[in-house]
């Protein structure tokens, strides 16, 4: 039998666990002057600081706040080179447009398997040392069965929440067919990618994917054991929200452009609206207005959309002071949203939270509580991580 060494984290100012049956009752189950007891990649235990049971190790936290680690439920990590010409331009009036992947597929596709390996590993230690414990990431920079497939087996290496999004834009050498790349896409590139992913995805907007052709696509990826989420509503109303609710897609992405159809679907549903304010942020758009799809009882996540394109940031503490400055969220809601709403955009229940049982994902913030995540932003104000259990910065 292996025994495993208890480490208590204690003096926490407040502790977000994101169990509404503790602490203060909110949806955040906020414990003041509290504790956390570890063992192994566990969360064991957690309550006020005086009534810690005793434990092999101690870290004394000086009345800061903890909360747990980020959940990044929407990346696109597995890319080469940046779009620095194509954001200049943006910030002098041109407006964005879903044609600049396409620079980033054909630096991907010329980039070999060591570099786009090293670029995720580089992203991910950025969002790491940003409180990031869990993230989810996509191909879609590749669009040949080949490159897409590559793409997913890098991924893989990095985390089990791995999405094909051979569907991103019809592939460049398809332009005068897109039946025939949605076909390539439903039947060889499905075939070789199904095998490494969890998810599939498909941007769902005029300029990529219509309604049917994501249908199509979403289909044959639950088909072959994918689990939908859709990238809908992100630069106009589209059908992407109510398709995405209809295959009961874990998340329907974006979710700028919504009518009140969208609402009622998202608040009826179990598909988890995430919103990406990096985008909004870095392509001048018209924020979403997070009070309505919460006041519609949707589920809210917030992600980075981490992405050369629209979106190049892989912070989630920006992310939250965003959301909260921009879209109409409080600090409890946007914090709830990059930790749990994460975890329910990825349908996880064992992180997202700290709570017996879970796993030991927990950020020590050099700040007495998690509102400071709005209220300084920009502030490098993570301190020390744990994934697992495991001190990781
Ligand atoms: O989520 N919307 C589609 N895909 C990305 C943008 C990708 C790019 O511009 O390279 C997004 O914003
Ligand atoms: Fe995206």
């Amino acid at each position: 039998m292996t025994t495993t060494a208890t480490t208590a984290l204690t003096h926490i100012a407040n502790l977000v666990t994101n169990d509404p049956s503790l602490g203060d009752g909110t949806p955040l189950g906020l414990i003041r002057d509290a504790a956390v007891v570890i063992d192994g990649d566990r969360v064991v235990w957690t309550g006020e600081s005086s009534k810690a049971p005793a434990t092999d190790n101690a870290v004394d936290a000086g009345g800061r706040a903890v909360v747990p680690g980020f959940v990044d439920s929407h990346s696109h990590l597995v890319f080469a080179g940046d779009r620095t010409a194509e954001f200049n331009a943006r910030m002098s009036g041109r407006p964005y447009s879903a044609g600049g992947i396409r620079t980033t597929v054909a630096a991907t596709r010329a980039a070999s398997d060591d570099e786009l390996s090293a670029n995720v590993a580089r992203y991910l230690d950025e969002a790491l040392r940003q409180g990031t414990t869990t993230f989810e990431t996509k191909s879609g920079y590749g669009l040949t069965v080949e490159d897409e497939a590559r793409a997913l087996r890098i991924a893989a290496r990095h985390t089990d929440e791995v999405t094909f999004l051979g569907a991103h834009i019809v592939s460049p050498d398809y332009t005068d067919d897109p039946a025939g790349y949605v076909d390539l896409v439903t039947g060889p590139m499905l075939d070789a990618c199904a095998p490494h992913a969890r998810w599939i995805d498909v941007f769902c907007e005029r300029g990529a994917f219509d309604e049917d052709q994501a249908r199509t696509i979403l289909t044959a990826g639950l088909a072959k054991g994918l689990h939908p989420r859709v990238h809908a509503n992100q630069l106009g109303h589209g059908p992407g929200v109510r398709l995405a609710v209809e295959l009961d897609a874990a998340s329907a992405d974006h979710c700028t452009h919504l009518d009140d159809a969208d609402l009622d679907a998202l608040g009826q549903g179990s598909t988890v609206a995430t919103l990406l304010p990096g985008a909004e942020f870095s392509t001048r758009a018209a924020w979403p207005d997070a009070r309505r799809l919460l006041g519609a009882g949707a589920t809210v996540a917030l992600s980075t959309d981490c992405n050369p394109g629209s979106s190049f940031t892989s912070s989630m503490p920006f992310c939250v002071a965003l959301a909260v400055r921009d879209m109409g969220m409080t600090p409890d809601e946007a914090v709830w949203s990059a930790t749990a709403g994460g975890a329910a955009a990825l349908r996880r229940t064992d992180i997202g939270r700290i709570t017996p049982g879970g796993r030991a994902d927990l950020v020590l913030l050099d700040a007495p509580s998690h509102v400071h995540l709005a209220y300084r932003p920009g502030v490098p104000l993570i301190r020390a991580v744990w994934r697992a259990g495991e001190r990781v910065v």
